[in-house]
C-alpha cells in the first residue's frame, strides 16, 4: 500500500484553507441521514446480566435474536467489565495519540501489513482518504501477537489493553455461547474458543469542514462479532437501516455489538452482518475501539449444516486461512468479501 498523510497532524497544522481533495467525499449525501432515532427505533439493547442468568437467559436469548436478525447492532449493558478498566484503556488511548507523530511511528505498520500505527489500506494515487488514523493490534492468540507494536509509552498500555481486552472476551464467549443457542446450532461456539482477536484503534481529528469527509468508509466488518467502545463524548458512527445512515447514540458504559460478515455467512443469512461508516466533528476529535473475534484458525468458514437445513446454503465453505488471503488481497483491490462469498 502507498503511503498516506498522517491525519491527525495534517487536522493540527492548519496549512490548508481547502481540506485537500482526496478527502472530499460527495458520495456522504447519497443516502439520508435520520435524524431522530424518534420515527425510526433505536438499536436493540441487550442485557448480558440476564444473558448469564439461567432463570431469565431465554428472554433475553430471544431478545439477542431478533437483534441480529432485524438490526445487526446492539447495545449491551450490565456486562460487568469493571469501569477501572474501562478508564484505564480510554486514558493510555488518549495518551497514545497525543505522542508527537515521531514517537507513534516507531509503531507504524509495515509495509502491505495492517497491523501497527497508520491508515486503512491505500494502492491507488485516486483512491480517497478517510479523515481518521488507526492503530491496529492482535491480542490472540497470545502467541500471534507482535509486540514490538504495542506502545512502551504510555507506560501502562501493554497491561491497560491486555485487561480490557480480556474482559471483551469474556463478554464475547457470553455473546457467542448464547449466539449459538438462539440458532440452535451446536459447534458454532466451539469455533471461537481459542479464536483470533484483535482491536483496531481508531482516531478521527476534527475536521473544519466535517461535512465533507469521513472518518471511515462504509463497510461491513469481516470478522466474527465486533465489540466497540466509544472512548470519548463525541458521536459519529452510523448504520444503514432501510437505505438510510442512523447515527447511533452509546449509552453510557455500554458497548455497540455488531455481527460481522463471517456470522452472517455461518448462519446462511440469517444473522446481518450490516454496512456503518463514522462522520467526523468540525471542533472535537474522536477515538473509539474495536475489538474483533473470528474462529480459530483451523476453522471453516461457511454455513453450518444446522443453519442450512431445508434450504440452499446462501453462501461458499472456505478455510478460515483461505478467507483471510481472499480479506487481504480483496482490501488490496477495493473488493467486498461478503459480495464473493455469496451463491
Ligand atoms: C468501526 O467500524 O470499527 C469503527 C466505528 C466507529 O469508530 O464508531
Ligand atoms: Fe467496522
Amino acid at each position: 500500500s502507498l503511503p498516506v498523510p498522517n491525519v491527525q497532524s495534517l487536522a493540527a497544522s492548519k496549512e490548508f484553507t481547502e481540506i485537500p481533495g482526496r478527502y472530499v467525499r460527495p458520495e456522504i449525501n447519497d443516502s439520508p441521514v435520520l435524524d431522530s432515532v424518534a420515527k425510526h427505533g433505536d438499536i436493540p439493547i441487550i442485557d448480558l446480566s440476564r444473558l448469564d442468568h439461567l432463570q431469565h437467559s431465554n428472554d433475553e436469548i430471544l431478545k439477542l435474536s431478533l437483534a441480529c436478525e432485524d438490526w445487526g447492532f446492539f447495545q449491551v449493558i450490565n456486562h460487568g467489565v469493571p469501569d477501572e478498566v474501562m478508564e484505564k484503556v480510554k486514558v493510555v488511548i488518549k495518551e497514545f495519540f497525543q505522542l508527537p507523530l515521531e514517537e507513534k511511528k516507531a509503531y507504524k505498520q509495515l509495509p502491505g501489513t495492517v497491523e501497527g500505527y497508520g491508515q486503512v489500506f491505500v494502492v491507488s494515487e485516486e483512491q480517497k482518504l478517510d479523515w481518521g488514523d488507526m492503530y491496529f493490534l492482535s491480542t490472540e492468540p497470545v502467541s500471534g501477537r507482535n509486540l514490538k507494536l504495542w506502545a512502551t509509552n504510555p507506560p501502562t498500555f501493554k497491561d491497560a489493553l491486555e485487561q480490557y481486552t480480556q474482559e471483551i472476551r469474556r463478554v464475547a464467549n457470553i455473546l457467542l455461547e448464547s449466539i449459538e443457542k438462539s440458532l440452535k446450532l451446536d459447534k458454532f461456539f466451539s469455533m471461537f474458543e481459542s479464536g483470533v482477536q484483535s482491536v483496531r484503534i481508531n482516531y478521527y481529528p476534527p475536521c473544519p469542514q466535517a461535512s465533507k469527509v469521513l472518518g471511515l468508509s462504509p463497510h461491513s466488518d469481516a470478522v466474527g462479532l465486533t465489540v466497540l467502545l466509544q472512548v470519548n463524548e463525541a458521536q459519529g458512527l452510523q448504520i444503514k437501516k432501510n437505505g438510510a445512515w442512523l447515527p447511533i447514540k452509546p449509552l453510557p458504559g455500554a458497548f455497540i455489538v455488531n455481527i460481522g460478515d463471517i456470522i452472517e455467512i455461518m448462519s446462511n443469512g440469517k444473522y446481518k452482518s450490516i454496512e456503518h461508516r463514522a462522520i467526523v466533528n468540525t471542533d472535537r476529535e474522536r477515538m473509539s475501539i474495536a475489538t474483533f473475534h473470528s474462529p480459530r484458525a483451523d476453522a471453516q468458514v461457511g454455513p453450518l449444516p444446522a443453519a442450512v437445513e431445508k434450504n440452499k446454503p446462501h453462501y461458499k465453505t472456505i478455510s478460515f486461512q483461505d478467507y483471510v488471503r481472499m480479506l487481504f488481497s480483496f482490501k488490496l483491490e477495493g473488493k467486498n468479501i461478503l459480495d464473493h462469498m455469496k451463491l
